[in-house]
């Protein structure tokens, strides 16, 4: 049968709007600059909650697999998550419309089966809000953890594919499944309730060619990073070209997808107030969880976020959004001009950060017909 786009079930708006979860402790940013940013999951429902009522189109939950002080530093930077999954699923009883959306690694020991199944529970206590952001794992601890070895950057990437396929025909067929594939088999598989429509969001967070192909052939959502690091002005020079190398893959598929960018956003009433803000998060660095932070990074077989120097790091995120409602409206629109579909936005100290964000800055997103 044909399934129709999920996109379809996200609101009209020129710039899809997100909240980036702060899941894990310390959220974004190695700085033990005060906040009151929590990683617990009254924390996170009440972020979820403001965000659904100011009108955000979906949260978003990664997921990491850290060892004992996960980046470690006095902070212990984001040791803490509760799975987003089960936060997830929580989450689906104390909202009506935001779409949420958890990160799994798909091939740490998942049946596709297993993951259907999870996908239709969800789909089916959310009522079609449900999505997945599917990676594959860059990190060789993460697999180890696990008792696997690593696996080549691309590979991982011809799995992810046959997973994925697995899941997709489970969602969507009416027949039981028998597939004899490389990496998994079924023999009569099969999944009662279906999704309601089908297909729950499915998301991807790729940059290299062997991520994006995979991407533009099974992902509704592609979060994006700046090849050029946080700096928006160089961000804006570049990522026309991203936004229009992913589109075109995915017409080649014959498929819809959407752009989404993270911005960091720090929004104070003055331009002045908002880069001492910035400031202050950097003079209080954790430096040993920051040395960690990047060193993963820069260590890995990632192919994002390769331009960030280490003080950006340090603020965390994509590109960094730094001044008074106004600018943070402007360069929403330079970000949208420059082919991003949506931002999904993190913060330092994330509820008054969201309280500013929504009474000062959506209604200038309104006024320039980002939002509705
Ligand atoms: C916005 C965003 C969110 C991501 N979330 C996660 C995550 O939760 N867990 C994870 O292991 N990787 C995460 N990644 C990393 C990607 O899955 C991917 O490994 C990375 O972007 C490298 O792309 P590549 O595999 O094409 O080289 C994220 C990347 C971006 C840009």
């Amino acid at each position: 049968m044909s399934v129709p786009s999920p996109l379809t079930r996200l609101p009209d708006h020129k710039l899809t709007l997100g909240l980036f979860l702060p899941m894990q402790q310390g959220a974004w940013s190695p700085s033990t600059a005060p906040r009151s940013t929590s990683w617990t999951f009254d924390y996170i429902a009440r972020c979820t909650r403001r965000a659904e009522e100011l009108g955000f189109d979906l949260v978003f939950g990664l997921a990491q697999w850290l060892g004992k002080g996960g980046y470690g530093g006095d902070m212990h930077f984001r040791e803490h998550e509760v799975d987003p999954i089960i936060a997830n699923a929580a989450l689906s009883s104390l909202t009506k419309t935001i779409v949420l959306i958890n990160t799994v690694h798909v091939l740490y020991a998942w049946h596709p089966l297993h993951l259907a199944k999870f996908g239709a529970a969800m789909d089916h206590i959310s009522g079609g809000r449900w999505g997945i952001n599917v990676v594959t794992g860059y990190k060789p601890s993460e697999y180890r953890m696990f008792g696997l070895e690593p696996i080549e950057h691309d590979h991982r990437y011809v799995m992810a594919d046959e997973f994925t396929t697995i899941m997709e025909r489970l969602w969507s067929e009416d027949d039981e499944l028998t597939f004899d594939g490389k990496f998994w088999k079924t023999e009569k598989a099969f999944l009662a309730p279906k999704p309601g429509q089908r297909r729950p969001f499915l998301v991807n967070a790729a940059s290299s060619g062997a991520g994006l192909d995979y991407a533009a052939r099974h992902s509704d959502l592609i979060f994006i990073t700046s090849p050029t690091g946080a700096d928006p002005e160089k961000a804006c020079e570049a990522l026309p070209a991203v936004n229009a190398r992913i589109k075109a893959l995915a017409y080649r598929y014959g498929r819809q997808v959407k752009t989404i960018i993270n911005p960091h956003v720090i929004c104070r009433r003055t331009e002045m107030e908002a880069r001492k803000a910035y400031q202050t998060i950097l003079e209080n660095e954790d430096t040993v969880a920051a040395d960690n932070f990047v060193q993963t990074f820069v260590s890995g077989d990632t192919a994002s976020w390769r331009g960030h120097s280490r003080a950006q790091w340090v603020i965390g995120g994509n590109v960094h959004l730094v001044g008074t409602p106004t600018q943070i409206v402007e360069w929403f629109g330079r970000l949208s001009d420059a082919g991003c579909d949506g931002v999904q936005v993190n913060f330092f100290d994330y509820l008054p950060d969201l309280e500013f964000f929504g009474s000062e800055v959506l209604p200038l997103m309104k006024q320039a017909g980002l939002r509705r």
